[in-house]
């Protein structure tokens, strides 16, 4: 059985679906394991590196790719990719499929069978499978660290005989994986933290992280959690009471870390035109939903601007990829740990377990067919 990991074509993209330790795994299983040449040198592992596990280093796209059974990727597979794949080869990857629906259809058509990873079911035994979870945690590691860099001020605390520095006030708005990890950091930097979330049940884990919560309205946020986790798409009026709290909490912000998403949509506008223009100059604001249309008016995908009243507003794309080497390791255990449970190795195959949620929950597409519900529209 061939494993193919390709290097990653998406403009940007420094992750590589793979690493030393899992190449040894997947080795040992009895895979053959292919590895484009060149694919981990963004994520600092060298061919050699590669090679020494196990792998044999292609020379490029079409030759790893050829008669793959399995291919490992971080983004979706291009065009170009598909048409270098056997009909039934099985595709793991980031396939963004609830917005991009019609490359879904594309991968269909070819005859692939595709996994969805970010289509993860929350469930306990899938916590080690969770991309969305390892890439979140260090892009709220990272985006603390870009904030600090952004801001002519330190972060914490400092007596001097020259003087007192007061600590950065620090505010996190949207309380999910990146958010705590972002509070968490915020905190060892010695900066005040505050943090608001619609889902109720981030309070006692904000408090915990020694942070302070910011509450909008309790009665609204009741029955803001869907059964999966995650944040449902909150009312206008939710809105107004949150734009009017948080209107006169920020403009006493020195940094504030926007992490807001609902799966499948466009980002929710939690940081308004006005709330920038009333913050002071030098503050900071990082959008990490800046990919999924942003938190912030006046944040840029891939750009740092600097409004009007001298605010930085950090719009960074992929900030999990600012820190390659941990997040490929991350991203790669996480698919070794979803394919693992299905590993046959007296026949040293790949037996997918359909009945399996996390096998059923993520695949998008397999003979021909979009088969995912909620891509066929069976379910919210
Ligand atoms: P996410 O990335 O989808 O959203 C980030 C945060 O933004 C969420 O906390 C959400 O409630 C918040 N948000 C959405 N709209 C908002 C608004 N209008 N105002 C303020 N905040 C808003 O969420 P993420 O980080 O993926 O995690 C969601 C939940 O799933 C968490 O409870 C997490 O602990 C849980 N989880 C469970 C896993 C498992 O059991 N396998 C794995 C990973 C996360």
């Amino acid at each position: 059985m061939k494993i193919a990991i390709p290097k990653e074509l998406h403009p940007g993209e420094t992750r590589v679906a793979a690493s030393v330790e899992v190449v040894k795994k997947l080795v040992g299983f009895g895979f053959d394991v292919t590895v484009e040449k060149g694919a981990g040198a963004s994520s600092a592992i060298t061919d050699t590196d590669f090679k020494d596990a196990g792998a044999v280093i292609a020379k490029d796209g079409a030759e790893t790719l050829k008669d793959a059974d399995v291919v490992l990727k971080i983004q979706r597979p291009t065009a170009d990719e598909l048409k270098l794949m056997k009909k039934g080869a099985v595709v793991c990857a980031h396939m963004s499929a609830l917005s991009e629906k019609a490359e879904v259809e594309a991968m269909a058509k070819s005859g692939v069978t595709a996994f969805a990873m970010e289509l993860m079911p929350r469930i306990s035994r899938a916590q080690s499978m969770d991309i969305l979870s390892s890439q979140s945690n260090l892009a709220g590691y990272k985006a603390v660290l870009d904030a600090a860099s952004e801001y002519g001020s330190a972060m914490p605390m400092m007596m001097t005989a020259a003087g007192t520095i007061a600590p950065a006030k620090v505010f996190i708005m949207g309380v999910g994986v990146a958010g705590l990890q972002a509070i968490a950091t915020a905190k060892r930097l010695g900066a005040v933290v505050t943090a608001t979330d619609v889902r109720p049940a981030t309070r006692e884990q904000v408090e915990s992280l020694g942070g302070k919560f910011l509450t909008v309205d309790e009665e609204m946020e009741k029955d803001a959690e869907t059964s999966g986790g995650y944040a449902k798409p909150m009312p206008p009026e939710y809105f107004e009471k949150q734009k009017a709290v948080v209107s006169e909490h920020i403009k006493k912000q020195d940094i504030v870390i926007t992490t807001a998403l609902i799966p499948g949509r466009t980002a929710p506008i939690l940081v308004t035109k006005e709330m920038v223009a009333s913050m002071k100059a030098g503050s900071v604001i990082v959008d990490l939903a800046v990919e999924a249309g942003g938190n912030v008016e006046g944040s840029k995908l891939g750009k740092v601007m600097k409004s009007k009243n001298g605010v930085h507003i950090v719009g960074h794309a992929n900030v999990p990829g600012r820190l390659p080497k941990d997040a490929s390791q991350l991203f790669a255990k996480n698919l070794l740990n979803f394919l693992s449970p299905h590993v046959d190795k007296e026949a040293k195959t790949i037996n997918f377990d359909f009945d399996d949620e996390t096998v059923s929950g993520t695949c998008v597409c397999k003979d021909g067919a979009v088969v995912h519900p909620m891509l066929k529209g069976e379910e919210a």
